[in-house]
């Protein structure tokens, strides 16, 4: 282009203004979302590297402008909870029968708990938080305790409400879930197949791969709506039962599920539960159970949480979605471990709403044990976030195939295959000779838990291997001394290239978990890397003691056995990573390319780490809703005092463990001092 800055600038922004008219106003698109994505991008670099080009009120803010990092990170000032599940009425007479029990209710008070049933939206949960009425952030769930803010994208979600429509508290969160219609689903993914870009796999994953977009122009383009159903901090009480706290949010100008219905007896359950599971085909959007929470938001915030779960609230979850169609071939991939996975080829064919073309077989076994053969009819279940899955063979006059065998050599390097004793996984022996493992584990690199390198996903990573740009991890970091060679690729223009590369450098520096993470070793998931992050806190802490932790009884390998949720089996392949001449070299070659963050452990409060003792009788609480609190503060409770107890709470009628307390001198407190400790209000 030889027009000056001032006149592309002015080319770009008339094109996207008419282009967004046509998307937004009369909801008739003249351009693909890529070819729109592509010159948006373009004018927000013009526009950062000519300042004084961008105007007040330029067009590339009317969206909110693409950030330049992936999105920052938010802690929750109240934990969002995942829900424990029933599916039987005994089993939810259960889960009533022991709130009441921590509660300390009799029968009778128990039988007359009342209730309101939601259905349970399949999306994923965000966080909305209001300050003096207006939006100020939104972020999603994140871990449970820290979530992504992503406030740029809700605000392009036209089911939010930027301001409260109706007197509030000053500070409030709102909690509920983003979805994609079923319709809108399915739309989307013949837009990206045409596109050559990959289909969601189902509503949820759609909802959630578009709220996480980087440029929320692109989330902008994308149907998402929103149903509101609880709520996260408020400065002030705005409810004091559920139902009325849904009337309120109405009255706010949130949407709130039309199907949400109060329950004044525990007999009324079956009949809400077998009526939206005969609606349930026919809603415009996926729900994958029903969700009961108790009215009363007295007793649920006594009631609390236990681990990641309400006490007051369950899920009475659906059975999977089901249909039938034909199997066309089994393939079988390889996974960056070397693992063997059979993938289903299927007829496409309609599942509770949504298409499925492919499932999973999971192993050997499994195809054994079915007995599916290529060419059956078969049963196939769509199991929400899952990925399909094939149940078995129905019955049917035509002759069937041979039984399927499962290749003894690796379909991608053809060295054997072996399955060690007592595992299902047949696994290629190749290791880093087989080119799939490679790829695998460059895919599993950059991917979105891990380094999550705009612009570099699956397909680029392929390309740049089979050119041979792109080895093993450390080559991406050189990637910018290529930059002359991938220009002249299809599909990577000037610009593109320039993003790619920018994209690099801002993972330059990562933190530790995701570090870990990509490093793709075995069972080291997310959850795991960052158990291993917050333990050493840094890489070099956690090198020096992998390294130490090779040599049996050793106390690095005592400590690392000791960490929480980190098994025997996790220790081993650690070790067995550790002990691999070539992942030392990546490690090494990786140390040299980045800088990776210290890890930060969650933060402390004054009864963190302390051990309490409870003896005599409390009256604001029972004994069970005690511990906890007590837990949840990060202490931890034990039935017998010693020198090692931190705290020793004194009830009523206290009577030797009160006295050996003051023996040791112990520090104690009474029913009121705990609730002080405990930051919980003063009883009358
Ligand atoms: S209440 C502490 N209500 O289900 C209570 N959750 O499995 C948790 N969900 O993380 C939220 N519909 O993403 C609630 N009507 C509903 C829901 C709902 C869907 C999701 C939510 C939550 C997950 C837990």
């Amino acid at each position: 282009m030889d027009d000056t800055p001032a006149q592309q600038h002015a080319q770009l922004a008339a094109l996207i203004t008419r282009w967004n008219t046509a998307y937004y106003q009369n909801d008739a698109p003249e351009v693909s979302d890529a070819e729109y994505d592509e010159k948006r991008r373009a004018l927000v670099m013009l526009e950062e590297a000519h300042p004084e080009l961008k105007a007040e009120g330029s067009v590339t803010d009317e969206v909110g402008a693409a950030p330049d990092s992936a999105f920052g990170k938010q802690a929750h000032r109240v934990p969002m909870l995942s829900l424990d599940n029933v599916f039987t009425p005994e089993e939810f007479a259960s889960f009533v029968s022991k709130a009441a029990r921590f509660l300390g209710l009799d029968t009778k008070a128990a039988d007359a708990l009342t209730f309101v049933a939601e259905p349970k939206i399949d999306g994923l949960s965000i966080n909305l938080t209001y300050k003096g009425g207006k939006l100020v952030r939104g972020t999603t769930r994140g871990d449970g305790l820290v979530g992504e803010d992503v406030t740029a994208n809700l605000l392009t979600i036209a089911a939010i409400p930027r301001k409260l429509t109706d007197s509030a508290p000053d500070e409030i969160e709102i909690r509920g879930e983003i979805f994609m219609a079923k319709a809108d689903f399915l739309a989307l993914n013949e837009t990206m197949i045409a596109q050559d870009q990959k289909p969601f796999a189902n509503p949820r994953n759609a909802a959630a791969g578009s709220l996480r977009q980087l440029d929320p122009a692109v989330t902008a383009r994308r149907p998402l709506s929103l149903f509101a159903y609880a709520q996260g901090f408020a400065s002030e009480r705005c409810a004091s039962t559920h139902q009325a706290y849904l009337d309120q949010l109405k009255k706010w100008g949130f949407p709130v599920n039309p199907l949400s219905t109060p329950i004044a007896h525990a007999s009324e359950i079956p009949a809400y539960i077998d009526d939206l599971a005969r609606q349930r085909a026919a809603l415009a959007y996926d729900i994958d159970g029903v969700v009961f929470k108790l009215d009363d938001l007295d007793l649920q915030s006594r009631l609390g949480f236990a681990g990641r779960a309400p006490r007051w609230a369950i899920a009475w979850k659906f059975p999977s979605e089901q249909a039938i169609t034909r199997l066309e071939k089994i393939e079988i991939q390889v996974g960056r471990t070397g693992a063997l996975t059979p993938t289903a080829h299927l007829q496409p064919v309609n599942v509770g709403g949504v298409i499925v073309s492919r499932a999973t077989l999971h192993n050997e076994d499994e195809i054994a044990r079915k007995d599916v053969r290529p060419g059956d009819l078969v049963r196939v279940q769509r199991a929400g976030d899952v990925i399909p899955q094939i149940l078995g063979p129905v019955p049917e006059d035509k002759p069937r195939g041979p039984a399927y065998v499962f290749p003894a050599q690796c379909p991608v390097c053809h060295a054997q295959t072996e399955r060690p004793d007592g595992e299902a996984v047949r696994r290629c022996t190749g290791g880093l000779t087989c080119e799939a493992q490679v790829v695998e584990r460059l895919i599993h690199f950059v991917s979105r838990p891990a380094f999550d390198i705009d612009g570099l996903g699956e397909r680029s990573i392929r390309e740049f291997h089979e050119i041979g740009l792109i080895d093993k991890p450390g080559d991406i970091f050189r990637l910018h001394e290529k930059a002359d060679l991938i220009r002249t690729r299809e599909g990577w223009g000037e610009l593109s290239t320039r993003n790619l590369l920018r994209a690099i450098e801002q993972r330059r520096s990562i933190s530790f978990s995701r570090f870990l993470f990509g490093l793709g070793i075995r069972r080291i998931g997310e959850r795991n890397a960052q158990l291993l992050a917050r333990h050493y806190q840094t890489y070099e802490a956690w090198f020096e003691a992998m390294k130490a932790a090779s040599l049996i009884g050793s106390d690095e390998r005592l400590a690392l056995g000791s960490i929480m949720g980190i098994g025997e089996s996790i220790v081993a392949d650690l070790l067995a990573f550790f002990a691999e001449p070539h992942n030392l070299a990546t490690l090494s070659d990786l140390r040299g390319e980045l800088t990776i963050e210290t890890e930060a452990r969650p933060e402390e409060g004054p009864l963190s780490g302390k051990t309490i003792v409870f003896t005599g009788t409390l009256h604001t609480m029972t004994r069970p809703e005690a511990k906890s609190i007590a837990e949840r503060l990060g202490a931890q409770v034990s039935d017998s005092v010693s020198k090692k107890t931190g705290l020793v709470v004194l009830g009523e009628k206290a009577g030797s463990k009160a006295k050996k307390a003051a023996e040791l001198g112990l520090e104690t407190c009474d029913e009121a001092g705990w609730r002080l400790l405990a930051g919980l209000p003063a009883a009358n």
